[in-house]
């Protein structure tokens, strides 16, 4: 399928050499800057599969054709999940202190493990999932984002990243996951503090621990309608440690996805005009807005990792046993074998890698998916006239080796009063959660926010952060 123009060297590390030169860093400023243009140097240099340098110049190999980013997903048997087979930590290259550290050390649960201990972690996360009412779901997502609006519905003028869409999914998400109204703000604010590496990260973290702990506990003697309480009945019958450390997965593997699913396609809306055209009939609808940026920005753009498990070929790349894999989601989203004209829109097309594939896809696609749009649709009800405060090319966007988020979209609309807003979407659920919805930075209209907004890192990055 992809095109290899040069000879492929053997193996990333032996390309590396002692310094690992000539190789692209995948950290640093040149990937940070435009990672997009990058990925397309290096498929024009080595073609679907290309040797490259990680955080401490450590060699991987990048995954950027669409098919052998579905191939690598998909065959656990040829590319496992664990990190325990990679051969330089086995070897001792990987310094204790690596960045990488959470991403690459494992801890028994669902993302980490293959084959029956996986299935039987993720069967527990994904039956408790689908327990959820889709409905009860959009419930939520309508009130969270009715009192998000009504904080600055009589401003005139927000900065929707750190208004809207770095709060919302961490508000229905602690809901969704069970936790006890009466620690509902300060749980919102610990797990949002907690993933955005601020000073207080690891006294957060351990707030967050705490609580739920605290809630394990009181779901064994308590069962509710809650995440908590159906890890806890599975037939799986996980340990209380497993139930803790899923909820813990959960909630983080949910919060900065969504939040820049939410920001990039704010984004498109305020910037695209055929989003704007479709208001008066034209062709693009919130969930085509929503499935675009999933193929042109998805929220995560590179996935650690994958594992060799032998010596095989990916890409007409010799892949050795125990070399680390980069899944490059983002990259094969943008692969001209699949998509020669990426300028064509993607309507109704949804073999994006987003959410990767095989046995480790997102199982939390359709919640982040709604907390997204029906977040989106609230918002937009509210404020009709929403514009952004700054050119499009103000925007500013912070890259990390696994994703890529805007720093802030400041915007201005007509104020109003939250009495006379229009019919506010009370469409309530029969039990709607009245959660006071922690203080939050509101800014005046003007350029984007510096770089230096507080998110740190990448999701995935302080799963299993120190304690
Ligand atoms: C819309 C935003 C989201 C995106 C783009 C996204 C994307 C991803 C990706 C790319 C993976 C990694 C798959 C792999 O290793 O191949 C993943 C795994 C996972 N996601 Fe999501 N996710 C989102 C929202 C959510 C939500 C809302 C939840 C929970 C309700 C969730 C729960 C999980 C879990 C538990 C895993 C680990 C699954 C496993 O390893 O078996 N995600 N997600």
């Amino acid at each position: 399928m992809s095109t290899q123009p040069t000879p492929p060297p053997q193996c990333p590390a032996h390309a590396a050499g002692a310094g690992g030169g000539g190789l692209h860093r995948l950290h640093g400023p040149e990937a940070e800057a435009d990672p997009f243009a990058l990925y397309e140097r290096l498929r024009a240099e080595y073609g679907a599969v290309a040797p490259v340098l990680v955080s401490g110049d450590l060699p991987a190999w990048l995954v950027l054709g669409h098919r052998e980013n579905l191939d690598v997903a998909r065959t656990p048997s040829r590319f496992a999940r664990d990190p325990r087979g990679w051969r330089d930590m086995k070897e001792g290259r990987v310094p204790a202190d690596t960045p990488l550290g959470p991403m690459v050390s494992w801890v028994p649960v669902c993302n980490f493990t293959d084959g029956p201990v996986h299935e039987r972690l993720r069967g527990a996360v994904v039956d408790s999932l689908e327990r959820f009412d889709k409905r009860g779901i959009r419930r939520y997502v309508t009130r969270f984002a009715n009192q998000l609006v009504d904080r600055i519905a009589g401003d005139g003028y927000a900065d929707l990243v750190a208004s809207f869409s770095d709060q919302l999914p961490m508000l229905v998400m602690t809901q969704l996951v069970g936790a006890p109204d009466e620690h509902g703000p300060r749980l919102v604010k610990a797990a949002r503090d907690m993933l955005q590496g601020t000073e207080t990260a690891l006294q957060s973290d351990r707030y967050v621990t705490l609580t739920l702990e605290q809630l394990v506990m009181e779901r064994k003697v308590k069962p509710a309608h809650d995440l908590a309480s159906w890890l806890i009945e599975h037939p799986a019958d996980l340990s209380d440690t497993e139930v803790l450390m899923h909820l813990r997965v959960v909630l983080i593997a949910a919060y900065e996805t969504t939040a820049n699913l939410i920001a990039n396609t704010l984004r498109t809306v305020l910037t695209d005009p055929r989003f704007r055209a479709s208001l008066s009939g034209g062709h693009m609808t919130l969930p085509d807005a929503l499935e675009q940026v999933l193929w042109d920005d998805p929220p995560i753009n590179t996935i650690i990792g994958r594992w060799a498990t032998g010596d095989t070929l990916l890409g007409g790349q010799q892949v050795k046993a125990g070399d680390m894999l980069l899944l490059g989601l983002a990259a094969g989203n943008a692969d001209p074998q699949i998509r020669p004209d990426p300028s064509v829109s993607v309507h109704g097309n949804r073999s994006h890698l987003a959410f990767s594939s095989g046995p480790h896809e997102c199982p939390g696609q359709d919640i982040g998916r709604a907390i997204a749009d029906t977040g989106i649709e609230v918002l937009l009800d509210r404020l009709p006239d929403l514009q952004l405060a700054v050119g499009a090319d103000e925007l500013r966007w912070r890259g990390t080796l696994m994703s890529r988020h805007i720093l802030g979209l400041p915007v201005r609309f007509t104020p109003r009063s939250v009495e006379n807003a229009a019919p506010h979407t009370e469409r309530a659920s029969e039990h709607p959660p009245h959660v006071p919805i922690p203080p939050q930075p509101t800014v005046a209209p003007g350029p984007a926010p510096a770089a230096g907004h507080r998110r740190g890192g990448g999701w995935w990055r302080r799963l299993f952060g120190r304690r």
